[in-house]
């Protein structure tokens, strides 16, 4: 009977110290029937806290000096599901890092100081949500990212990437969006994007693309959302769009267009179908020789779906210079 008195208080002890009740000094843990959430934020941290209850399936250390983090400060924490980890100084990050949470769906990294990434870092997590916005990385190896299969949204956002390997989306069969934007991209790699045909929001704005080959959205019937502005496009291929059936939002502004070719958004037919949805074609060199012709007369039909449709200015001809596209006469466009 003693004896049993005496080890039911030791399970008692060691489940109430070592879970529900530690806290690590200075963050603060929510405590639940079952889970804890615990939040250390902006505080003096360089290493990682070592008393995280067991039982946590929310960690955030955001905002301090930690630059190291290894898997075993994890393995203690299997029921983790969201890690944030944003504005700190994580420099890298080792192989098989989340290998002991098999339950992870959120992995936040924004803001640190990542440069580069070994290939099986992620690998065989169930995550959902994966943001490496604001890190160094130059590039990424064609396999970071295979077998997570349950990803919809992966930011790569302000980043120094230059291109990307052309089977680096292989079986995402679940990712929804991908942001790609402020980064250092001359070329899609054509292909790159056969992978991941429910992409429903892709963001390529801020990048150096100066060309489009005809074939990368091919398959994107279900992108709704699209962003190209800031780029260095001069033209793009007529049949660019031709698949994009749901597509509601283009943003082509801020790049270096002088015409549109004939019949480009004939088949868009969902574009700017909601409220405060549509096609920007602002601040671009616009061209009004005969060659603007079809934006001319696709923008007396559409014009509801535009945003800024006085931003839309010929730079050429000289007699034409700065006069808003939609408002020439048909006259003045010289065929
Ligand atoms: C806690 O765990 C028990 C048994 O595993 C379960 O019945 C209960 O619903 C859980 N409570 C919460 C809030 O998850
Ligand atoms: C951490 O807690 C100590 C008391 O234990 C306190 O003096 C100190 O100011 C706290 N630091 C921060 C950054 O909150
Ligand atoms: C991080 O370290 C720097 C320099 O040592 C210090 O000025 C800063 O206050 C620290 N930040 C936090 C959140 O403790
Ligand atoms: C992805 O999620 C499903 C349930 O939605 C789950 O059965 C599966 O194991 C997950 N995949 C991975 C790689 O964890
Ligand atoms: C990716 O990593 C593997 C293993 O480290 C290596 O063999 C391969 O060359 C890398 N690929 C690229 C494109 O760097
Ligand atoms: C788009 O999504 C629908 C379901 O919403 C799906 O049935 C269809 O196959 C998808 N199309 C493509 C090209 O993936």
């Amino acid at each position: 009977m003693k004896k049993i008195f005496w080890k039911m208080a030791v399970v008692f002890a060691a489940w109430c110290c070592s879970t529900s009740f530690a806290c690590p000094h200075n963050c603060t843990c929510h405590l639940n029937a079952n889970s804890t959430a615990v939040v250390c934020s902006s505080l003096p941290i360089e290493e990682f806290p070592t008393d995280i209850p067991t039982n946590t399936i929310s960690l955030s250390i955001e905002f301090t000096n930690l630059s190291n983090i290894m898997s075993h400060h994890l393995e203690r924490m299997p029921e983790l599901k969201e890690l944030h980890l944003s504005g700190n100084k994580i420099r890298f990050l080792p192989s098989g890092f989340l290998k002991d949470l098999p339950l992870l769906q959120s992995l936040d990294l924004t803001g640190n100081q990542l440069r580069d990434l070994p290939q099986d870092v992620f690998c065989c997590s169930a995550l959902e949500n994966l943001v490496l916005k604001g890190n160094q990385l130059l590039k990424v190896n064609s396999s970071l990212f295979h077998n997570l299969n349950n990803l919809t949204w992966l930011d790569l956002s302000d980043n120094h990437l230059e291109s990307l390997p052309l089977t680096l989306l292989k079986d995402m069969h679940n990712l929804k969006i991908i942001d790609l934007s402020n980064n250092k991209m001359e070329k899609i790699p054509n292909g790159l994007l056969q992978f991941v045909p429910q992409l429903e929001r892709l963001h390529l704005n801020n990048n150096k693309l100066s060309t489009m080959e005809a074939q990368i959205f091919n398959k994107m019937g279900n992108l709704t959302h699209l962003f190209l502005q800031e780029n260095l496009l001069k033209k793009v291929p007529y049949d660019l769009l031709q698949n994009l059936k749901s597509l509601v939002s283009l943003d082509l502004s801020d790049n270096g267009l002088t015409s549109i070719p004939q019949g480009l958004f004939d088949k868009l037919e969902r574009l700017g179908e909601s409220e405060g949805l549509g096609l920007d074609l602002s601040n671009n060199p616009w061209n009004c020789d005969c060659s603007i012709k079809y934006l001319w007369q696709w923008l007396q039909n559409h014009k509801e779906k535009v945003f800024y449709l006085e931003m839309i200015r010929c730079a050429t001809p000289e007699p034409l210079k700065r006069r808003k596209v939609f408002s020439l006469s048909e006259k003045e466009i010289i065929c």
